[in-house]
């Protein structure tokens, strides 16, 4: 329980990697503020949270707009008083090889990775940067260590065909981790990134099963040839690191962003 008394918001945790992040940041004792764009699967991990007997509120909120980011933040802490933790896991995909990307899918997928964790951040400065600053005032150090994390991908490690908005947005989350933790060190907060291999979820599913998401058959089996665990990663895989990165072993770790991937080849 090494969260006991700490809130945690985690963005896009009505699936996959953000739900079992929120799963686990609750197991370890957080009240965890569920985002998500979509309704139903938001309110499904909440649930599952209180059932566990852990403290959870749902929150739909789309945080590409700076003032629903803003409500967002405004909802936990009115629901708990306060907000110490920042899990930026929001993000999708939707690719197509460079030469046919068009401004809409770019900007898509900037918004839904990139703008979604700089407003949500943003949004959070109050809670993170103000309270650690009058703590310091007072008392000449923060209570304790306040937590942001992006979800990166190993993508934008190692390149990725077909992904140059993706990779645009997920290398600019690698970059604006060093710079935040510079800012915000002197406060006490610590700015980490996680950068995922290849996770199943719906992100990853086999595209020949239709929809928007997902990515071709044969891909999926020569990623598995250069992994060196011989397995994909789940979700639960990557929320260990998150909750790691928001909990107080990780205190001496900033700026750094940390590729979860089974030690695949290029980008281990
Ligand atoms: N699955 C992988 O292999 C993999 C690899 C590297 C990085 N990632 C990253 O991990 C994160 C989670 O991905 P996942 O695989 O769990 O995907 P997912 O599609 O299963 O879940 C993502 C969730 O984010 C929500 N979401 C999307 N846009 C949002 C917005 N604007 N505001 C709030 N919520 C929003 C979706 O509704 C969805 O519930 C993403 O940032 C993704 O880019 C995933």
């Amino acid at each position: 329980m090494r969260l006991t008394d700490r809130v945690a918001l985690v963005t896009g945790a009505g699936r996959g990697i953000g739900r079992a992040t929120a799963l686990r940041l609750a197991a370890d004792g957080a009240a965890v503020v569920v985002n998500d764009i979509d309704a139903a699967p938001a309110d499904e991990t909440a649930a599952l949270i209180r059932a566990a007997g852990g403290r959870a509120l749902a929150v739909v909120a789309n945080t590409v707009d700076l003032a629903e980011a803003r409500t967002l933040v405004a909802s936990a802490v009115a629901e708990f008083g306060k907000l110490d933790i920042v899990v930026n896991n929001a993000g999708t995909t939707r690719d197509k090889m460079f030469h046919g990307l068009t401004d809409e899918m770019f900007d898509f997928v900037l918004d839904a990775n990139l703008r979604t964790a700089y407003h949500t951040t943003l949004a959070a400065m109050p809670e993170l940067r103000d309270k650690a600053k009058a703590e310091i005032a007072a008392t000449g150090r923060p209570a304790y260590n306040r937590k942001i994390v992006f979800t990166s991908s190993v993508a934008a490690l190692m390149g990725n065909p077909g992904q140059f908005n993706y990779t645009a947005a997920k290398g600019a989350l690698v970059a604006v981790t060093k710079t935040l933790a510079r800012e915000l060190g002197p406060f006490g907060i610590n700015v980490n990134a996680v950068a995922p291999g290849f996770v199943e979820t719906r992100l990853t599913a086999a595209k020949e099963s239709g929809g928007t998401y997902g990515i071709p058959q044969e891909t999926r089996d020569q990623l598995l040839g250069i992994i060196a665990l011989g397995r994909f990663g789940q979700p639960e895989d990557i929320a260990n690191v998150h909750a790691f990165l928001c909990s107080s072993d990780s205190d001496f770790i900033t700026g750094l962003t940390i590729p979860v991937t089974g030690g695949q080849l290029g980008g281990m």
